[in-house]
């Protein structure tokens, strides 16, 4: 909570005393330097936001551009308009005439070559690209990484390839055996970047697009290039596909465009609104690029759960953000009744801040054993694991589409963990989550009786030992799991 420490603050202008902001930060200013004034606190963080009304300079401890700061848009408005004196004339029509603009001039003679995965991403800055070029200025490929879910490549072939525009390439057997006996999750990733490198570049020699007349075109999206730390301030905080050493060469070398760098996911589908693309296109979940396998949990050794006084800990390594770092621990399983799970996820954030070492907290909602007999099992990403994966994610998706709860998610990852007894050795987890943005994120309770009826489908498949529910917010938990 901030409250206000004087009445007269030039970037609090009009904020409401004792108001909710988002801070995720281990350090503090302790005190102003000279010529600021503190003009908010809060209760574990004395200088909340400071300011210099003779130099005109103003810092906030705290994360103004997250919907979770109550007043934050009004904050960066007060900096924006009545400090900085800007005039509002942003609308997103003007917007797409100015990309149309950017994409020629990067461009200039040569065609542009997509990527593309089927997201709204891609497919918004694909038909931005074909908008501003024309169609025989702009191609794609579809790489079907065989780490897709399931009837990816169908739905690809119907909406893109049908039109002549995007061929389909096959590389699963490529993807899958690079990541043979892989088990650590950023070794997981750089694969998966250099494996599209890979296969980019071969399909760019093999048409032909080298020699000066082709440019890649990719849909990188704001968030991307944050959590990537592609931003020049930014720490290495995702290391993102559109991002692995291959593409920054590109990059360098002037060779890519990215229609779509400077905007958010809910800007990005307000333009693809805007120049007409089909709302099933615009409203499909995210979907990460390296696909299943960062949902697919892998663990290097067979390990027991630990017991904790908050519940038990599992060794497996999930990602989590806390400050502005990424950084992988354990995860604590709490035996609970999912019908408790919004009090719950209040009680996941402290939990997490209590204890250093785990990054999210999941609740049981079923298991075959109980959790103190549970096991770790050492891991890898088969061919078996992607497959048990992906129909889990089928049935959840199944469910939540005829139940229209997909409608009330931005996003609902199903990720599996080597997590079980016996003979089955995988559970699945569920971490359905609301966001504006992808930058931070809710964890959202679910109807109890469509809770129940997917955890008996999942539950009917053998090899799954049981089911947990994801009740950690982001932050500290970040919304996938590697
Ligand atoms: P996190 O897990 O960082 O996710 O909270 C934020 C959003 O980004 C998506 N995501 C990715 N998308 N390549 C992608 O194309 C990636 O490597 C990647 N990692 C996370 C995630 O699904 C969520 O929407």
């Amino acid at each position: 909570m901030l409250d206000l420490a004087v009445q007269d603050s030039q970037i609090l202008e009009g904020v409401r005393d004792h108001q909710r902001v988002w801070m995720s930060h281990r350090d503090v200013v302790s005190a102003p330097p000279p010529g600021f004034r503190i003009v908010a606190t809060t209760p574990t963080c004395e200088t909340g936001a400071i300011e210099d009304p003779v130099r005109r300079i103003y810092a906030v401890q705290f994360h103004p551009e997250v919907v979770h700061t109550t007043e934050g848009v009004r904050i960066l408005r007060n900096f924006v308009f009545h400090i900085c004196g800007c005039t509002e004339d942003w609308d997103a029509s003007q917007r797409i005439a100015l990309i149309h603009d950017l994409i020629r001039e990067r461009a200039g003679e040569r065609k542009v070559f997509f990527f593309v995965s089927g997201g709204v991403d891609s497919t918004v800055a694909f038909s931005l690209c074909l908008e501003a070029l024309g169609s025989e200025r702009v191609r794609g490929v579809y790489v079907d990484t065989g780490l897709m879910r399931e009837g990816e490549t169908d739905f690809i072939r119907q909406n893109f390839a049908s039109l002549g525009l995007v061929q389909v390439e096959d590389c699963a057997e490529e993807f899958l055996s690079a990541l043979e006996h892989v088990r650590d999750p950023e070794v997981k990733r750089h694969i998966i970047g250099e494996q599209f490198v890979r296969i980019q570049e071969r399909i760019i020699e093999r048409v032909g697009l080298l020699s000066g007349r082709w440019i890649l075109g990719q849909g990188t999206i704001y968030p991307d290039t944050i959590e990537s730390g592609g931003t020049a301030r930014a720490a290495t905080i995702k290391t993102h596909h559109n991002r692995v050493p291959g593409i920054q060469k590109l990059m360098d070398a002037g060779l890519i465009v990215e229609p779509l760098a400077d905007f958010y996911k809910d800007e990005v589908r307000a333009i693809g609104r805007e120049i007409g693309i089909a709302p099933q296109l615009l409203e499909r979940h995210p979907f990460p690029g390296p696909g299943l396998a960062i949902r697919c949990l892998c663990a290097d050794a067979d390990h027991p759960v630990t017991s904790t006084t908050d519940g038990y800990l599992l060794p497996v390594r999930s990602v989590g953000v806390q400050g502005d770092s990424r950084s992988y621990a354990p995860v604590l399983a709490i035996d609970a009744f999912p019908s408790q799970a919004s009090r719950l996820q209040d009680e996941a954030t402290e939990l997490v801040n209590r204890s250093a070492g785990v990054n999210r907290v999941i609740a049981r909602v079923t298991a075959r054993e109980p959790l103190s007999r549970q096991h770790v099992f050492a891991s890898e990403l088969t061919h078996g694991r992607i497959a048990l994966l992906r129909e889990s994610d089928f049935i959840v998706r199944e469910m939540i589409r005829e139940s229209g709860f997909d409608k009330e998610v931005w996003q609902f990852p199903v990720v599996l963990i080597p997590v079980g007894y016996g003979e089955s050795r995988d559970s699945v987890v569920l971490r359905p989550i609301q966001s504006v943005d992808g930058m931070t994120a809710d964890s959202v309770a679910m109807p109890d009786d469509l809770l129940h009826a997917m955890a008996n489908r999942l539950m009917a498949i053998p090899e799954i030992a049981g089911v947990y529910y994801d009740l950690t917010h982001k932050p500290p938990g970040t919304i996938e799991w590697e």
